[in-house]
């Protein structure tokens, strides 16, 4: 059997002791042992299919309890990385003793456990005796070293686990284990825990088609969201609160890994076969009303009999390649957020906010080049026709029931009321910038920059929306005005 031991590894629960001792300053609680929950689309299929899907989920991602590090992912799932190298001129090593050298920072103390990444070791680990900083020599407590050029790690993953140890005490109520945002407090808020599977984050400063940067979930982890029941973490220390990024970004991963293949794998579900079943009935009626020969109706266990053959034929071929290119498609994702080109930097530096820059910004934003109107209102209350319309699901023609707008996770919305000055994606005016340019992801507010305004523009708009607070009450399409009133009209 060979197991892709080169690129997953165990992060050994033993190892939570480590991060418990870094966890100090918000206590270690002993973690209640939870699983992952599976997304409905997951349970809704066959059988076969459905163990294929979660082996894969399980095998790179792990449980709660026992995670795996799957290192084609970017996480950085912690430890110092060192490379095995040649004994110093005139040294003589003890078995069990070896030179290193190392990349990145971080202290190699004894009783540290160093994972062997390469050569015939790969997989095993060994404790460390002790380790000189000066000397860069390590020895084992047992066991002997392995060859030159020998890749190792210690303490892989500690900042995985501090990262869930942070995750399970603070956000686990509202975010859920798997951070499908359904934890047992979730129901009762509005809007909603973000549940992170889709890999879609709202409040971003990165392009309309890029995803999350690790800055921005710090931010929202740092600061929280105003107006919502995302709570600020200022007292994480600078550490838990990277690791708590980290965990954040490989759930989101893994939601995101269980989502893609289950969209590849519709057809191998309850939902698909009942539908077929349903199909036949129909056009066995329709046939007989027309007096033709009705083709008989497939039983629903011969339908579910068809989609385990060919479902199996499916996985001896190319599911091992759809595994492959959805994790290729994840990692290159995630990691190109986080490549500055990815950030949107205004082109002009912030427009003079001027009656005048005002002025302008008001028009556009009654204009039908944007229609800001249509949603936020002709008086930027939140209150435009879009709020009184039924608008169609995502990805269908069938309408929610309710009116107004909703999130590509379901959730009623709506457009914020730009009198209140509260901006939950930040309120520095390139924050508000970012958000016009760029819309907000997972929400109808489209993105307008590049396309629809230009950056002048964009600011012009910014210096209206940051006006809105401060304005008289409302006429329905009020003048311009500069007047700033004693209080915020709420
Ligand atoms: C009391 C409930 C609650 C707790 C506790 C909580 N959150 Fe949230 N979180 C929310 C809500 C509600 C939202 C959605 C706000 C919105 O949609 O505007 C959210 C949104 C987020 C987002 C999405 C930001 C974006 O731009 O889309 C992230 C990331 C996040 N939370 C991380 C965390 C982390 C990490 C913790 C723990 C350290 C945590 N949250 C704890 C309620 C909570
Ligand atoms: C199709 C409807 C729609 C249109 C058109 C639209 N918005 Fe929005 N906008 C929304 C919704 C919905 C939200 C709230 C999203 C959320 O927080 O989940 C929002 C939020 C905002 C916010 C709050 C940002 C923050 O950080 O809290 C601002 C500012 C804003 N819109 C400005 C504009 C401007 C300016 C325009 C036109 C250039 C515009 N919107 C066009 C729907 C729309």
């Amino acid at each position: 059997m060979i197991r892709m031991i080169m690129s997953r590894f165990l992060i050994k629960s033993a190892w939570i002791a480590v991060a418990c001792l870094a966890a100090v300053s918000t206590g270690c609680v002993p973690n209640p042992s939870a699983e992952f929950a599976w997304r409905d689309s997951t349970t809704d299929l066959i059988k076969d299919a459905r163990s294929s899907l979660q082996n894969t989920v399980n095998e790179n991602f792990g449980t709660p309890d026992d995670l795996v590090a799957w290192e084609r992912l970017p996480v950085n799932y912690g430890g110092i990385k060192g490379t095995v190298a040649a004994a110093p001129e005139g040294t003589e090593l003890t078995p069990g003793e070896f030179a290193f050298s190392h990349e990145g920072e971080g202290e190699v103390k004894p009783g540290d456990t160093v994972l062997w990444l390469s050569g015939e070791m790969a997989g095993k680990e060994a404790t460390i005796q002790s380790a000189d900083a000066a000397t860069h020599l390590i020895s084992l407590k047992a066991g002997t070293a392995p060859a030159e050029g020998t890749t190792f790690a210690v303490n892989f993953g500690d900042q995985l686990q501090l990262g869930r140890m942070v995750y399970m005490k603070n956000c686990l109520h509202c975010h859920g284990v798997a951070g499908d945002g359904a934890g047992p407090t979730a129901q009762y808020l509005n809007p909603r825990p973000r549940d992170y599977r889709l890999g879609v984050f709202k409040f971003t400063e990165t392009l309309a088609t890029e995803r999350v940067t690790r800055d921005d979930l710090w931010r929202v982890i740092k600061y929280g969201i105003p107006g919502t029941y995302m709570p600020s973490f200022l007292l994480l220390d600078d550490h838990e609160t990277t690791a708590v990024v980290e965990y954040v970004r490989w759930l989101a991963m893994r939601g995101e890994l269980e989502k893609r293949l289950g969209d590849e794998l519709t057809d191998y579900s309850q939902t698909s076969l009942t539908d077929q079943y349903n199909k036949a009935v129909e056009s066995k009626k329709a046939a007989e009303a027309a007096g033709d020969k009705p083709e008989a109706v497939p039983s629903m266990s011969s339908l579910r009999n068809t989609a385990k053959d060919d479902f199996k034929e499916y996985a001896e071929s190319d599911y091992a390649d759809t595994v492959d290119s959805t994790a290729d498609f994840i990692a290159e994702n995630w990691t190109r957020a986080d490549d500055p080109a990815s950030v949107i930097h205004p082109a002009v530096a912030r427009v003079a906010d001027t009656p005048e820059s005002r002025a302008r910004g008001r028009l556009l934003y009654l204009s039908d080049r944007t229609k800001c109107y249509t949603c936020h209102g002709n008086t930027g209350r939140g209150n435009g026709g879009a709020t009184e319309d039924f608008w169609p699901k995502p990805g269908s023609t069938e309408k929610y029931d309710a009116r107004g707008l909703h999130d590509v996770w379901g959730n009623p919305l709506q457009p914020r009321n730009l009198r209140l000055g509260q901006y939950r994606g930040g309120r520095r005016p390139v924050d508000v910038f970012r958000r016009i340019y760029a819309g907000i992801k997972g929400t109808p507010m489209p993105a307008f920059g590049g396309t629809v305004l230009k950056d002048e523009e964009v600011w012009d708009v910014v210096n209206y929306v940051m006006s809105l607070p401060f304005e008289s009450d409302a006429s329905p399409s009020p003048a311009p005005s500069t007047k700033m009133a004693a209080h915020p009209v709420q």
